[in-house]
C-alpha cells in the first residue's frame, strides 16, 4: 500500500479521494456532464458504468496494489475535481501516467497545474519514480495549456491511442523525467523558469494529427 498524502500550495490542495466524496463526486460529475463528456474515457465494449462509490473502491483497491494515487482536487477547501496517478511502474521504467478534470466554476484559476505539479513532485522526490506522463487530445486546448505552464516535453503523437466519448482518439502525448527538474515541478514553474517551448506542440505533428487514419 502507497501511502496518499495531502498536498497544498496556496489555494489549492491534493488529498486522498475517499469514500465519503462519493456525494461531492457524483454531483460534480451530474452538473458538469457536457463540459466533461468530450474528454471523458469510454468503455470500447460499450458497457459505461454510473456507479461512483465502486469507481471510488475501484480506485482505491489500484492503490492498494501500489498502482496508483486518487486525489481529489480542492480549491479553498472545496472539492473541485480530481487527479489520478495511474500505471505506477518501478523498476527499470519508472514510470507513471497523470490523469485530471476540474469542474467549470473551478476552471482557470490554475487547480490542476498546481495539483500536477504537487503530485509529480510526490512521485518523484517520495516514491522515487523517474518519468511521469501526460496524454492529451490534439483538439483539448485547456489541458495543453496545462502541460505548456508546466514544461511537460512534447514526446509525440499516439494514433487512437485512448478510448474517449465513445471513439478510439489520437493523443499527443509529453514527460518529464526527474533529472529535468532537479528543485522540482511546483518550484520551476512558480519561479519562472520553465524553459520557453517545451510543451509546444510542432507545427509537423499538429499536421499529422489532422491527417486521416489509417494512412
Ligand atoms: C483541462 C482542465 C483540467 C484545465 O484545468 P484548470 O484548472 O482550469 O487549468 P488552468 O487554470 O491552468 O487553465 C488552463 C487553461 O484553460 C483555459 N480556461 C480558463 N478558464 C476556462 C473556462 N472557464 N472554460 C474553458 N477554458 C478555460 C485557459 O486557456 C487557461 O489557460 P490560461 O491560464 O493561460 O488562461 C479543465 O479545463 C478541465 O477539467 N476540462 C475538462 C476535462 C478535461 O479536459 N480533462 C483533461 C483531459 S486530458
Amino acid at each position: 500500500m502507497t501511502t496518499i498524502p495531502t498536498l497544498a500550495e496556496g489555494r489549492i490542495s491534493i488529498r486522498p479521494l475517499r469514500l465519503r466524496d462519493t456525494r461531492d463526486l457524483d454531483a460534480a460529475l451530474t452538473l458538469n456532464r457536457s463540459w466533461l463528456r468530450q474528454w471523458e474515457a469510454t468503455n470500447p465494449n460499450g458497457f459505461t458504468s454510473h456507479d461512483v462509490r465502486g469507481s471510488i473502491r475501484s480506485l482505491q483497491m489500484n492503490a492498494r496494489a501500489g498502482l496508483g494515487l486518487p486525489f481529489a482536487i480542492e480549491l479553498d477547501g472545496r472539492f473541485v475535481g480530481q487527479l489520478n496517478v495511474s500505471g505506477i511502474t518501478y523498476g527499470s521504467l519508472g514510470s507513471a501516467t497523470i490523469g485530471y478534470w476540474v469542474t467549470e466554476d473551478a476552471a482557470g484559476h490554475d487547480a490542476t497545474p498546481t495539483a500536477v505539479a504537487l503530485a509529480t513532485d510526490h512521485c518523484f522526490s517520495v516514491l522515487g519514480l523517474h518519468r511521469m506522463e501526460i496524454c492529451i487530445r490534439p483538439e483539448n486546448g485547456p489541458s495543453l495549456r496545462v502541460v505548456e505552464k508546466l514544461g511537460f516535453r512534447y514526446e509525440g503523437l499516439r494514433r487512437r491511442y485512448i478510448h474517449i466519448n465513445g471513439l478510439w482518439r489520437d493523443h499527443f502525448c509529453f514527460a518529464l523525467v526527474a533529472d529535468e527538474v532537479p528543485g522540482g515541478v511546483l518550484r520551476r514553474w512558480a519561479s519562472g523558469h520553465v524553459p520557453a517551448g517545451l510543451g509546444s506542440v510542432p507545427p509537423e505533428a499538429l499536421a499529422e494529427a489532422e491527417r486521416p487514419f489509417p494512412v
